[in-house]
């Protein structure tokens, strides 16, 4: 039996490629297998696109289809993937789930990390590389930092309602919503109701082309509703 694989977990950042770790680089240019992430409505892989100039003309990609409304994942998709990933695993090959900006933050790498756990791979090694995450970097686009010395930050999805944002803006100086996609004209109708509107700055597809920092968010429309996108409110 030839030793195994080892899986690792990189965070491609926010979008930028130049904002890709050099570890992140390195091991993206040598590995044999990536795998990511796919909505099943046929819109690209973001975190495919930051680094699809990085890869080897020989890497097989893998993609895992996942839904693209808000409904949840069946547990089976992550089943079948962890025992596809094993499989390489266990012939020795190298793979890497790339997720934007950091592995460990709102990504869907702990979901294979439990399966691909339960596969029970001798001696296999896992590995996280870190990211950029978007909050950082939508904090860099719009030039607001998110705490300094002593004051409290929480970082929440959007699916949380105004009683979540109204405890959250009692307790913490910045809270940053993420995940607003479906749920921003709520989460705008909330700020608002809260007195929070003139404190919320939107950021959608930090660090990239497309790119837009909105600080007065009563200008945001249905049209601007994007995955890639989060608001930082300060108290
Ligand atoms: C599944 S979470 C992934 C978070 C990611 N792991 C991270 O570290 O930033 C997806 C959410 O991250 C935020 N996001 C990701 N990339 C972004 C970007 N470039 N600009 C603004 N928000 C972004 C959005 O709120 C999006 O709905």
């Amino acid at each position: 039996m030839p030793a195994p694989g080892r899986f690792y977990g990189v965070g491609v950042g926010p979008g930028d490629p130049e904002l890709l770790t050099i570890r992140a680089m390195r091991l993206l240019e040598k590995v044999g297998v990536v795998c990511y992430t796919q909505l099943d409505n046929g819109a690209p892989s973001y975190a495919l696109g930051v680094v699809r100039e990085l890869l080897s003309g020989g890497v097989t990609t893998l993609p895992v289809s996942i839904p693209a409304d808000d409904s949840p994942v069946d547990p089976a998709t992550w089943r079948e993937a962890a025992a596809r990933i094993g499989a390489l695993l266990r012939e020795g090959h190298d793979v890497a789930f790339i997720t934007e900006g950091d592995p460990m933050l709102y990504s869907e790498f702990p979901h294979l990390i439990e399966h691909i756990g339960a596969e029970a791979i001798d001696g296999l090694t896992v590995e996280v590389v870190p990211g950029v995450p978007s909050v950082m970097a939508a904090a860099a686009s719009s030039g607001v930092p998110l705490v300094s010395q002593g004051q409290r930050l929480a970082i929440l999805p959007a699916v949380y309602g105004i009683d979540d944002l109204r405890e959250a803006i009692t307790n913490y100086d910045t809270i940053v919503l993420m995940e607003i996609d479906h749920n921003l004209m709520r989460a705008l109708a909330n700020l608002e109701s809260l007195g929070l509107a003139g404190h919320a700055i939107y950021v959608r597809q930090a660090s990239t082309a497309s790119e837009r920092v909105i600080h007065d968010i009563s200008k945001l429309t249905a049209e601007d509703l994007d995955y890639f996108s989060l608001l930082i409110i300060k108290r």
